[in-house]
């Protein structure tokens, strides 16, 4: 459950697994093929590249509150995405956060990612699976409600919507 082969709409196959510390000898090759854009609308700040101290807090985070995926390209052995899931402290929500290489948008990797993350918030027990996401995020927003997920505007933020699942509500088949 925690490891999954995938294909892509194309065919390539991808392994998701648990983000492993060694991994960060990819992030820098999977970094220069993501846009300053998308990091923008990954981080919500503008930003021309992630720091060795990001990468380093993003690498290790704590498997007892929070939980990220990497999508790695079988054939090659590089790395194509990342979701991860970070308990709220009730431990009863979770929010998520998703980042695919930009050249590889729109061949299925984020939908994947998306579908493994809810499976895994399933199994954890999680009520509510929620994130942020900027309105001009319409591949992002468009993905969510395919996936169920409500919209309200972030009260605390203009321009973004709070996207929230209730677990309950994904149908069994669908994770
Ligand atoms: C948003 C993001 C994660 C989407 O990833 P992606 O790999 O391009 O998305 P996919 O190819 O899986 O999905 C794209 C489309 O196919 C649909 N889709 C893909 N696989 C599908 C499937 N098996 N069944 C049904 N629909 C599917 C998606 O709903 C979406 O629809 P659209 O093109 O009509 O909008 C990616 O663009 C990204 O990393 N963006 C920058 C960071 C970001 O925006 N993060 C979100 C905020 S945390």
């Amino acid at each position: 459950m925690l490891e999954r082969r995938v294909a892509l709409l194309d065919g390539t196959p991808v392994l998701i697994r648990p983000l492993r510390i060694e991994d960060a000898a990819l992030y820098p090759d999977f970094l220069k093929d993501v846009t300053a854009d998308d990091l923008r609308l990954r981080f919500f700040a503008p930003m021309r590249e992630v720091s060795p101290e990001m990468i380093d807090k993003l690498i290790h985070y704590d498997p007892k509150h929070a939980m990220a995926f990497i999508a790695i390209e079988e054939a090659s052995g590089r790395m194509f995405g990342v979701v991860r899931l970070h308990d709220d402290p009730d431990g009863e929500k979770a929010e998520f956060a998703i980042l695919v290489r930009s050249q590889l948008k729109g061949r299925g990797l984020g939908w994947l990612l998306m579908k493994h993350m809810i499976a895994f918030a399933k199994d954890k027990g999680l009520k509510i699976v929620h994130g942020q996401v900027l309105t001009e995020n319409a591949t992002m927003l468009v993905m969510c409600a395919e996936l169920g997920f409500h919209f309200a505007d972030d009260p605390d933020e203009h321009g973004v919507k709070a996207v929230t699942l209730p677990i309950a509500e994904v149908p069994s088949e669908a994770t």
